[in-house]
């Protein structure tokens, strides 16, 4: 017999939060209840299911891929190892996209199309895309991925939160046609020589890493994002603290306008804007 005290006390050298996740999925008890009447008997079944949780999570698996879900924008999402587990950061993606989007359809906002025609390029787990399309449902979202078996991932999460989106397969642009209002991603964008990639190595590569520099999917959406914007629509991409300058010099060569970075919650650079020009130089 174990109670719950006891299993967190034997797997001490686990992270807390962790092993309170652990546990609260194993036993389907909150945080708050698990705190409360820590003398609990830890069901058998449940036992098991954390010995093995606690096995795999010290060989480095993260505890969403363990238990297969991950919240992203307040919704709960299904992650597989065939996605990238959504992160906190990328929340500003979608708080950027959906300023952009308001923006115009402000009064003196540019006239565009009845729905206007958002792309998602990279949705892994479609966290991105199914967050816009539940936030703003009078935008028609389309969302692309190289991975066939990550978007079998996001059109199951979009099935789950009832959000519209339309998933295609392909290499960046090649999977779609016709302009878009807004086009936004949170491409690969680790150097292939980061250190950090030792703690990533759980989730799909093709995921993070992005050539030598980590730029070479942004070089790609950048060179290629004037030809499916909208004239006047908006590009949105996240990259790493250090690829601002990058990021807007990049946009800036594509004849991109109104260049602009804004910052993570740590104050780093995070997403940089800009936008399609009226007139393509
Ligand atoms: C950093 S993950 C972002 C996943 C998700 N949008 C999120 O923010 O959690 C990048 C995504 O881009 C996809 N990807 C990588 N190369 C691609 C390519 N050439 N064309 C389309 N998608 C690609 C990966 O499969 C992965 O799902």
């Amino acid at each position: 017999m174990s109670t719950v005290a006891d299993w967190l006390v034997a797997h001490a050298d686990l992270d807390r939060v962790d092993r309170d996740a652990l546990l609260g999925a194993a036993t389907g008890l909150t945080r708050a209840q698990l705190l409360a009447r820590p003398e609990r008997t830890v069901p058998r079944a449940a036992l098991g299911r954390l010995a093995d949780w606690a096995d795999r999570r010290r060989r480095g698996e993260p505890v969403a891929y363990l238990l297969g879900r991950r919240e992203f924008w307040g919704l709960e999402l299904t992650v597989t190892p065939d996605v990238l587990i959504p992160r906190p950061d990328t929340e500003l993606l979608v708080e950027v996209a959906l300023a952009l989007v308001d923006g115009e359809s402000r009064p003196g906002g540019r006239a565009h199309s009845e729905r206007p025609r958002l792309l998602e390029l990279g949705t892994g787990s479609g966290a991105v895309a199914i967050a816009l399309a539940r936030e703003r449902p009078a935008l028609d979202v389309t969302a692309t991925d190289l991975s066939e078996r990550a978007l079998a991932v996001a059109r199951g999460n979009a099935a789950r939160h009832r959000a519209e989106v339309t998933f295609l397969h392909g290499d960046w642009f090649d999977a779609v046609t016709g302009a878009f209002e807004l086009i936004v991603s949170n491409p690969p964008y680790v150097r292939a020589d980061d250190v950090h990639l030792r703690d990533l190595a759980s989730e799909p590569r093709h995921a993070l890493v992005a050539g030598a520099d980590g730029l070479d999917a942004i070089r790609r959406i950048a060179a290629g994002a004037g030809g499916h914007l909208a004239a006047g629509g908006w590009l949105a991409l996240e990259h790493g603290w250090d690829q601002g300058p990058a990021a807007r010099r990049l946009l800036e060569e594509h004849g991109f306008g109104d260049v602009a970075t804004h910052r993570d919650l740590a104050g780093h650079d995070r997403v940089t804007v800009g936008r399609r020009r009226e007139h393509r130089r």
